[in-house]
Order: C-alpha cells, then sequence, then structure tokens
C-alpha cells in the first residue's frame, strides 16, 4: 500500500485519541485522589517530606497551562501570578503549606479550566513540524507529569494518618511454583536507552551501545521474608554493611525496619493507606532506602545491580540480540503483564505475572516495586536537555541514586524499559524496594 496523506491523517488521528486518552485517564486518577478526603485534609501537611495535595493539584494545572497553552498554543498566560507558588524549585515542600496557595476549590476550578482549553488545542494543532509537537510529544510529556504526581499524592497518602480512603482488591496470586533465585544473564552488548519511543523523556535518549559483562540477577525482587532475615540476623547493627551516610542516618533516626514496619511482640506489622496488618513475606519489600538495599546486598554476599544491567536484564532479547520496549517484547503494559497504575495499592507476591517475564525469564521487573541500583543518575552519551534542563538534567551527578521499573502506583504511560527514576539515597517513603545480583567471573 502506498503512503498517501490519508495514512498520515489516520496516523494524526490515532495519536490525538492516544493523546486524550492519556490526558483523560491521568486526570481522573488526580480526580480521586483529591476527592476521597475531605477539603481541609487537601489543604494540610501530612509529612514535611510532601506537598499539600492541593499543591499537586494546582501545580498539575500550572505545568500543563506553562507547556500546553503557552508553549504548544503560543497563547497569553492565564494565570501568571501564580506560576512561582507552583514552582518545585521556588519552594521547599514543607515551606508550601504556608504559601498563599489556591483553595482547592480554586485548585479544581483552575485545573479544569486549563484542560477545557487543552481538549480543544489537542483537537485543532497540527501533531507535527515543531519537536514539541512530534508525535504530540507535549501532550504525551504532560499526561507522564500527571501521573507522576499521582503517585507522587499516593505517596502522601501513605504518609496520612487517619481512616482508610483508598481501597482496592488484591493483586492476582502468584501462579508458578518454585522459581529459580537468580538467572544468568551472558555477557555482551547491548542497546541502552531509546531514540524511537515517542513519548521517551529526554533522560531515556539517545540509544547507545554498552558492554555488559556476564552477571546474574535475582530472578525477583527481594521479599519481605528475605529482608527479615536480614533484620534477624542483627543487620541493622552491623557497621560492616553500611556506607557511612546510611550508617549515621540509622544512628540520627533510630532506623531498624523499613519505613511504616513496628514490632508487635514476635511479629512484624506494617501500615499501608491507614490499615495495620502482618507484613507478608512472599511480597517485595517496600519502602527501604538505597542503603537499606546495598546493606542487604552487601550482607548477602551480592551487589546492587548497576542501571545498564537491569536495562539489560529487562530489553534484551537474546535471540534476536534487540532491545526491546518491555521484558515480555513491544506490547502495551496489559493487567496479566504487571502490576501497574494504582490497581492494587501493594506489591503483589514474588512469582506473580508469569506473562510479564523477560526472555530469560527475569520477572516482575515492571510494576510492584520501583528498584534501586547502584548506579548515579548521569546523562547518557549525546543528552540534550528537553523541553527544559530542570525535567533531568539539574539532578544529574553522583547525589541521586536512579530507580528503575516502576511501582504499582505508577501509570503504565510513565512506565517503561527506558524509564529512569532518581532519588536521594536516603529517601524512604517513596515505593521502593530492589533485587540484588553479582558478577559472573567470580563462578
Ligand atoms: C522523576 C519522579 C523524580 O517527582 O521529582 C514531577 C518527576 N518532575 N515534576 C519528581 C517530576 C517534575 C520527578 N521524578
Ligand atoms: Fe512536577
Amino acid at each position: 500500500m502506498s503512503s498517501t496523506g490519508t495514512d498520515v491523517e489516520v496516523d494524526h488521528e490515532a495519536l490525538r485519541r492516544q493523546a486524550l486518552d492519556a490526558l483523560v485517564a491521568a486526570r481522573e486518577r488526580t480526580a480521586l485522589l483529591t476527592s476521597c478526603v475531605e477539603d481541609v485534609e487537601l489543604v494540610a501537611q501530612h509529612s514535611p517530606l510532601m506537598s499539600p495535595l492541593v499543591w499537586d493539584l494546582a501545580h498539575i494545572g500550572n505545568q500543563e497551562e506553562q507547556w500546553l497553552w503557552r508553549a504548544v498554543a503560543g497563547r497569553d498566560a492565564l494565570r501568571p501570578e501564580i506560576d512561582s507558588l507552583y514552582d518545585a524549585f521556588q519552594h521547599s515542600r514543607a515551606s508550601r503549606p504556608s504559601l498563599p496557595l489556591l483553595s482547592p476549590g480554586e485548585a479544581r476550578a483552575y485545573a479544569a479550566d486549563v484542560r477545557l482549553r487543552i481538549l480543544d488545542v489537542l483537537e485543532r494543532t497540527p501533531l507535527e513540524g515543531r519537536p514539541l509537537l512530534d508525535a504530540a510529544f507535549a501532550f504525551g510529556m504532560i499526561a507522564q507529569h500527571e501521573q507522576q504526581h499521582d503517585e507522587t499524592m499516593l505517596i502522601t497518602h501513605q504518609l496520612r494518618k487517619g481512616p482508610v480512603v483508598l481501597t482496592a482488591p488484591p493483586p492476582p496470586a502468584p501462579e508458578s511454583g518454585p522459581l529459580p533465585t537468580e538467572v544468568l544473564v551472558p555477557g555482551g552488548p547491548f542497546t541502552m536507552g531509546t531514540s524511537s519511543e515517542p513519548w521517551a523523556l529526554d533522560n531515556e535518549r539517545p540509544a547507545h551501545p554498552r558492554e555488559v559483562p556476564a552477571f546474574h540477577i535475582d530472578t525477583t525482587p527481594v521479599t519481605n521474608g528475605a529482608y527479615l532475615a536480614f533484620m534477624t540476623d542483627g543487620g541493622y547493627a552491623d557497621r560492616r554493611w553500611w556506607q557511612p551516610e546510611g550508617w549515621a542516618q540509622l544512628r540520627e533516626h533510630g532506623i531498624a525496619a523499613p519505613l511504616f514496619w513496628r514490632r508487635d511482640g514476635g511479629q512484624w506489622l506494617r501500615r499501608r493507606f491507614g490499615v495495620t496488618e502482618q507484613v507478608p513475606a512472599e511480597e517485595p519489600v517496600l519502602h527501604v532506602s538505597w542503603y537499606e538495599a546495598d546493606a542487604y546486598a552487601r550482607w548477602a554476599g551480592r551487589r546492587l545491580p548497576t542501571e545498564a544491567e537491569w536495562e539489560k536484564a529487562a530489553r534484551h532479547d537474546p535471540v534476536s540480540g534487540r532491545s526491546r520496549r518491555y521484558p515480555w517484547g513491544d506490547a502495551d503494559p496489559g493487567p496479566e503483564h504487571a502490576n501497574l497504575g494504582q490497581r492494587h495499592l501493594r506489591p503483589a507476591a514474588v512469582g506473580s505475572y508469569p506473562a510479564g517475564a523477560s526472555p530469560l525469564g527475569v520477572r516482575q521487573l515492571i510494576g510492584d516495586v520501583w528498584e534501586w541500583t547502584a548506579s548515579d543518575f548521569l546523562p547518557y552519551p549525546g543528552f540534550t536537555a528537553f523541553p527544559y534542563k530542570e525535567y533531568s538534567e539539574v539532578f544529574f551527578g553522583s547525589e541521586h541514586k536512579v530507580l528503575r521499573g516502576g511501582s504499582f502506583a505508577v501509570d503504565p504511560v510513565a512506565c517503561r524499559g527506558t524509564f529512569r527514576n532518581w532519588d536521594l539515597p536516603v529517601r524512604r517513603q517513596i515505593f521502593s524496594g530492589f533485587r540484588t545480583a553479582r558478577s559472573a567471573e567470580l563462578d
């Protein structure tokens, strides 16, 4: 079939539909997270680590105004006077409750007003001719931005004390019998990053070759049960396993278990979205810092995987030699592949999602828990900031560690085999876990 103008039109219509669906899905999630509590709870500070929920709500609208109304459509600012209130770099999270923020009603109305205008912009704007418009990139970027804040808001809900307001069905039970504990990934080059994924963010680009020597990687994330063995063995009291900064954090804050855990006689309990329950042994450990992950790995005689190792395990197809979008192939994530999108408000037990396995049999790389890697957040060779330096570039360096794979709280639109998240190594309120690795030369 020849390529005609009609085909191009059809492509654009499909892109428009994809962008629309992504924006609508994000707003539904935002509405749910901001309507399940009273307005007084939206303006309250539930933790100095987080913004009040009403800040996230108006910030979501403000980013959409800046990028889609002003930059894409070229229109005049609607509320230029609020830009600085919702600029994440101008005010620390702890200070945001004392700013003259929009009220919940105003924030809702503002985000809704921006959105109504943007639906019209999306219908009228040709999706080509400018990098922001190609493949509807700016619309995809803004849908991802909103979903990222929806994960942030879910973290705030987890920190919030009070009656239960969020519930979800449990994830599917594991289907497989015992799995091998680790998988050997053969050495050799693979393609890291992407130059073809239309909505990949600047830090995922460009695709480039990486030499990765053979290594073994855990088949599944480290479980609560395995982590408890480290605790029972005195892991938190043994300086040998800890980086000096991690050891200092334990002393300063009296840390001796993952965040949200507490001991009750002979058992460990955890608080999860307002419910106190027994720590489930077969679930991936959650709410650990990079230091805790690193200490566990050292105690186990292993190490955290590098970011390149993680991505090779997740994307490299040993048969074709090609890097794919996801461990299971190029298909978008479905509910059979991975625990994503806040469908379940917890990680799934290890051994779940057999349909999401990589060709070599590595499980649950996508979804469940963000996985700490050994690597600092650095640009790939050939990186160019796009469309703004404050998304990635200002965070590059040795201060932040990379997390991969996404958690149960992140939407598929903001989760790929190439997607890179980062945070400070002390962070524990995020939906973070890990798996371990070892180099194969040691065999
Ligand atoms: C990529 C999750 C680290 O939340 O700080 C949201 C995403 N950037 N608004 C963050 C982001 C701007 C970012 N992380
Ligand atoms: Fe933001």
